[in-house]
């Protein structure tokens, strides 16, 4: 990372306005010092609905559209005026790479304009902080299942800003491995909250599907999907009509359970005292039905709070105010980083 050119000191209370434009979620915050979020306004892009996934093309377009009224919108929100932002944060990887750049170069251009300090931020360590958004007195170390439409990890985070990498997916994410899903069962995308909301009138053991068995840490969902490519194609479109809460259900129930299978053996290793689980896909009700159930009694686990789960610049904000008040700090050279890593 680039070290800062600082144009000002840092003040005793910090407050950051943050950007997350990494993929279909325009959001904008405003968060201060104690991870307090002043503001956070999330627009979700609808136009990919119709086409079974996100059409990059589309993301960037609506990113450009919506990222300064958002902005307004936030900086109001926050009852503050553009004197009182004391940093700029902004998602500069991993994600799309055109929807990346309408984040970095807004970003960077306002606080260039507000002679203000700036920081590209790293979209996943915006995950593992999502949690701090809704439990500011949580502290590392933490043991995180991060579970998202592009990311499935282990990660410890074995003091802020410090990190393990576990392991994660050899193929498709677990959020992916719902929306593929639900778009064989001719549901709209996003699928994964279709999915949970019709497994909740359905029966889990309707239908067994198989468990990929995979090294220590790593997942692995594309076989899940070519089984439920293949269930499908033996039925008929009543028995899918009529079945489709118990098919759901039982998907559901093979997703979580690999999800548990390994965090379980990461836990069994580490033996954390917290565990978290983030990502879009931690807003699953069994998830978290199950994994409250199973670690409950062991350590403390966390969820973060749902409007945190999804992409939201609120997350970015809190990382950047860690990392600002550490010294750190982009110059103007810093760019997207479209398959940026986490360590
Ligand atoms: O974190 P996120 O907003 O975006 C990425 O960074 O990828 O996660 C979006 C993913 C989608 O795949 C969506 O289907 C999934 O989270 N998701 C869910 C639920 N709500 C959102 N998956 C399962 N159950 C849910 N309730
Ligand atoms: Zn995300």
């Amino acid at each position: 990372m680039t070290k800062a050119k600082w144009w000002v000191k840092l003040p005793a209370l910090m407050r950051v306005l943050a950007f997350e434009t990494s993929c279909d979620e325009t959001s904008v915050a405003v968060v201060e010092d104690g991870f307090r979020v002043l503001s956070n306004v999330t627009q979700t892009h609808v136009e990919h609905a119709k086409f079974g996934g996100v059409v990059p093309e589309l993301a960037s377009r609506a990113h450009v559209r919506l990222i300064y009224p958002l902005t307004r919108v936030a900086v109001e929100k926050a009852g503050i005026k553009l004197n009182e932002i004391d940093g700029v944060a902004f998602t500069r990887g991993p994600g799309l790479i055109g929807s990346l750049l309408v984040g970095v170069v807004f970003g960077k251009t306002f606080a260039q304009a507000l002679k203000l300090p700036f920081l590209g931020v790293n979209h996943l360590e915006g995950h593992l902080f999502s949690v701090f958004l809704n439990h500011p007195e949580l502290k590392p170390p933490i043991l995180y299942l991060l579970v998202s439409g592009g990311h499935t990890e282990l990660i410890y985070m074995k003091d802020f800003l410090q990190y393990e990498y576990l392991g994660g997916t050899m193929d498709d994410a677990a959020g992916e491995a719902f929306d593929k899903g639900g778009k064989l069962l001719g549901l709209p995308y996003p699928s994964g909250p279709i999915i949970d909301k019709l497994a909740k009138e359905g029966d889990r053991e309707f239908h067994r599907f198989p468990r990929a068995k995979t090294p220590d840490f790593e997942f692995s969902f594309s076989g899940l999907k070519t089984s439920l490519l293949y269930y499908l194609r033996k039925k008929d479109k009543e028995f899918v009509k009529n079945h489709i809460q118990d098919i759901a259900a039982s998907y559901q129930e093979a997703i979580v359970d690999m999800l548990l299978e390994k965090t379980l053996k990461a836990f069994e290793k580490l033996k954390p005292p917290t565990l978290a689980v983030v990502g879009g896909v931690s807003l699953n009700s069994r998830l978290r039905e199950v994994f409250t159930e199973k670690f409950g009694k062991m350590t403390k686990i966390y969820f973060p709070e749902p409007r945190y789960c999804t992409d939201n610049a609120a997350m970015i904000g809190a990382v950047a105010l860690v990392r600002f008040q550490r010294g750190e700090g982009s110059g103007l050279d810093i760019s997207a980083s479209p398959n940026l890593p986490l360590v």
